[in-house]
């Protein structure tokens, strides 16, 4: 029986003017005033390198041209009031004064945390005495879909409360200051971990601070240092596709701090401070010391010892193939021929390591990967957090069309709800 799903939807990237001024009018609706600028940043996905920026490995994402937009105006003291554009009747209003990280009598809804939040972080930062604000949020990052748009809020806020503050951090958006981007990729990063409660670590908020248009960032979880790579797609005649699975996922539902403490559980049992430090021709040796400290005193017990093999051997050979990929990059003609076979290569090895050994697939993601490859996609892979969320695919323009009906009737016929699509350039920071 031949039933057609639905044409496949595409999320489309706001035009920056038009959300810029739709939240201009959200913030004059909400709180009968003129906000003192509108500050934006971009969700994110990422290229390679995957639960490897909490073991100090390498990353390479990009800024997506999907951005949160924040109006924002600074107040005489120290009240918080914040509107998003999901429901414009509902205004929240904080005390900079009495909010405090999730579990404590401080804490604050999700969604104002990721905002409210940075406030709170840059005073723990040492930037203490801020102002209040008043805020409203248009976002055209999808909600939940892996693609960072929680770590878009926080970097909106950052910008603008830097300027509004006076902080210096940002920079001019002609001039950025990468240092002081990068201090506020910390402050995002510690509103993520103690105001809303999810352990992640520093990929999502680094690429929407620190990302440049038209470039992937390699960004080196160890010591922070960003290295710009050329990745223009559209000069090459290829796209990358986003598939949004729509399947559940949650950074703060304990899988993704499992497979964090995992991580930390090996370090130490191989007497690492990062699981980076691993070198890849040691991998088997180290593989076989942890199965050896089974049964030990203070070991794993065997099963464990298993599962904390496979957890290393994703983590040490995904640094690799982030470092390998990185380096097809930088040839002159990385985007075709062998060149682009090999980073097509690279793309779907790591989300067979993602899947075997990182166990962070499931069948939604897989279904989108399988489907996609047989469309002919030159790679693809989970990106993000995985357990659900988004799958990436490097694929030819002109066949974005076709890969996408064949992940939604791979979708139908598996009985899944259908997929959401939408277009990755590389785009710009936080601004
Ligand atoms: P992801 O970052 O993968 O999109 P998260 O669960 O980390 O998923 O972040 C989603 C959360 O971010 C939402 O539950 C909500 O709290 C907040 N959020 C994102 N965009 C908006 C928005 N436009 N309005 C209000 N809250 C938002
Ligand atoms: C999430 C998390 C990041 C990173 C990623 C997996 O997106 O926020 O810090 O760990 O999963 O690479």
């Amino acid at each position: 029986p031949s039933h057609s799903p639905a044409p496949p939807a595409f999320s489309p990237a706001l035009e920056p003017r038009e959300a810029a001024g739709a939240a201009a009018e959200l913030f004059r609706q909400a709180f009968d005033a003129e906000p003192d600028g509108v500050w934006y940043a971009p969700g994110r996905v990422n290229i390679i390198g995957e639960h490897t920026d909490y073991n100090g490995g390498l990353a390479l994402p990009i800024a997506l041209p999907h951005r949160a937009y924040l109006a924002l105006r600074r107040r005489p003291d120290r009240t918080i009031r914040l509107v998003s554009s999901r429901d414009a009747e509902a205004v929240e209003v904080l005390d900079l004064d009495a909010i405090g990280p999730k579990g404590t009598p401080g804490e604050v809804t999700q969604w104002a945390s990721y905002i409210a939040g940075v406030a709170w972080s840059l005073e723990r930062e040492g930037f203490t005495g801020l102002p209040g604000f008043d805020a409203a949020l248009v976002s055209c990052v999808p909600l939940g879909g892996g693609l960072s748009s929680s770590a878009a809020l926080e970097c909106a806020a950052a910008v603008a409360i830097d300027e509004v503050a006076g902080l210096g951090l940002a920079g001019p958006v002609q001039e950025p200051d990468d240092a002081g981007r990068a201090r506020l990729v910390g402050v995002c990063v510690r509103t993520e971990n103690e105001m809303a409660g999810a352990p992640t670590g520093g990929m999502d908020q680094s690429a929407s601070l620190r990302c440049r248009e038209g470039h992937a960032l390699e960004l080196d979880c160890r010591d922070g240092s960003v290295e710009h790579v050329p990745f223009d797609l559209a000069a090459q005649g290829l796209a990358l596709l986003v598939i949004d699975t729509r399947a559940e996922h949650s950074l703060t539902d304990g899988q993704y701090g499992a497979r964090r403490e995992a991580c930390e559980e090996a370090a130490r049992i191989l007497g690492v401070d990062l699981l980076a430090d691993i070198a890849p021709q040691d991998l088997d040796e180290t593989l076989e010391r942890l199965r050896r400290s089974a049964g030990r005193d203070g070991g794993p017990d065997p099963e464990r010892a298993e599962v904390l093999v496979r957890r290393v051997r994703h983590v040490v050979t995904e640094i690799a193939r982030t470092r390998e990929l990185v380096a097809l990059l930088q040839q002159a003609d990385a985007l075709s021929g062998e060149a682009l076979a090999a980073v097509g290569a690279l793309m779907d090895a790591s989300h067979e390591s993602l899947r075997v050994d990182y166990e962070c697939t499931g069948p939604e993601l897989d279904t989108a990967v399988e489907a996609a490859r047989a469309a002919g996609a030159h790679g693809a892979r989970m990106t993000g957090g995985g357990f659900g969320g988004s799958a990436i695919a490097l694929v030819d323009a002109e066949a974005v069309p076709e890969v996408a009906r064949a992940v939604a009737r791979a979708y139908a016929t598996a009985g899944f709800r259908p997929p959401a699509f939408l277009n990755a350039l590389p785009g710009a920071p936080a601004g």
